[in-house]
């Protein structure tokens, strides 16, 4: 693996796993590796912690009720310390449904709570939700079975901020426009006040090289974002099949629960760019690693289980 002497943040008492042109890679428990990080080091923190469920997963989950305790006492006040200024932090936390009963924990809005308390001060830059239609059916009780609740199919992902103006620019994750849109650029529009209270100028025609997403975040849509200009090559270059391959290749189970790779790419090019510093200290198989590699940007993961960090290296190899 290619070797970089350039790379922005010096680690004091821990080795990589494993190095890359952008990034390292670190087996470590991130609650001591987040501690050797310099101050004001990382632009962005993409990731995905190990979620409060029910049912324990094999890598191993907080109980819900202390779940929210051990990541604030843990993470919150280190992440305010590493981030810059204008730095973010941007959280894929799953929901989950109580023991026993077809009601809703709370932990995921107590986790929000708590991240923008005076105490820990971050912002909540924006919300949004990462819409899975595949999700499974669960829990199976209370929707196949009792046919109380519906698919749950959404994945809550807070966008929180150091400061209240974090770097973002949503000119790099257009998607391309809508037909509809089109025909209206083409013929124009009747402007004026609409019933909504929206005044429409002659502005809103102006071809501003692609729509503007929204804080819903669908697979098909981002694809199409990734077919704008040099986003294409980037999606063309990562998917998760290569690591999947490897895995089968040498009978290791897959990491249970990845990042869809559109994801943190997504996050990486609205709120960074190239040769910013990007930290996954739930690093898992690596997917924000990858996605930051491919965009060009310098990334940190720390992982504790050294199976998920051997075969995070899947990722990177040239076959
Ligand atoms: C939801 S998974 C992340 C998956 C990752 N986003 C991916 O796409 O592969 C959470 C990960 O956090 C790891 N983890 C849990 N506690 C940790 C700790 N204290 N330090 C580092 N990693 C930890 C688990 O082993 C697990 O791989």
């Amino acid at each position: 693996m290619a070797n970089n002497n350039r790379f922005p943040v010096r680690f004091k008492n821990y080795k990589p796993y494993y190095k890359t042109k952008f990034g390292r890679a670190f087996l470590a428990d991130s609650i001591e590796f987040i501690r050797s990080l310099p101050e004001e080091s990382v632009d962005l923190i993409v990731t995905s912690p190990p979620f409060a469920l029910i049912k324990k997963k094999s890598y191993g989950n907080e109980s819900s009720s202390d779940y929210v305790q051990w990541f604030i006492k843990n993470f919150a006040e280190e992440f305010m310390r590493i981030l810059k200024p204008s730095g973010s932090l941007v959280i894929d936390i799953g929901g989950s449904w109580k023991q026993g009963s077809p009601t809703r924990s709370l932990y995921h809005f107590e986790m929000l709570l708590n991240l923008c308390s005076k105490n820990v001060g971050f912002h909540l830059a924006q919300e949004f939700y990462w819409y899975n239609p595949a999700k499974m059916p669960s829990p199976a009780q209370w929707v196949n079975i009792d046919r109380v609740r519906v698919k749950d199919s959404i994945n809550p992902v807070w966008w929180l901020s150091k400061s209240e103006n974090p770097k973002a620019d949503n000119r790099r994750v257009l998607t391309p426009y809508k037909a509809s849109m089109k025909k209206l650029m083409k013929e124009g529009y009747n402007e004026g006040l609409r019933p909504s209270g929206h005044n429409v100028s002659n502005q809103w025609g102006k071809d501003n090289g692609g729509a503007i997403p929204p804080n819903l975040l669908c697979y098909n849509e981002i694809i199409e974002m990734m077919q704008q200009d040099n986003l294409l090559e980037i999606a063309n270059t990562i998917s998760n099949d290569k690591y999947l391959n490897k895995c089968k290749e040498n009978g290791i189970r897959p990491h249970p629960a990845r990042f869809p790779l559109l994801l943190p790419l997504f996050f990486i090019n609205f709120l960074t760019e190239p040769g910013d510093v990007i930290l996954d200290p739930f690093g898992g198989s690596c997917v924000t690693g990858e996605a930051a590699e491919a965009a060009e940007r310098f990334w940190i993961s720390s992982e504790i289980n050294e199976e998920y960090v051997f075969t995070s290296k899947y990722r990177f190899m040239a076959k």
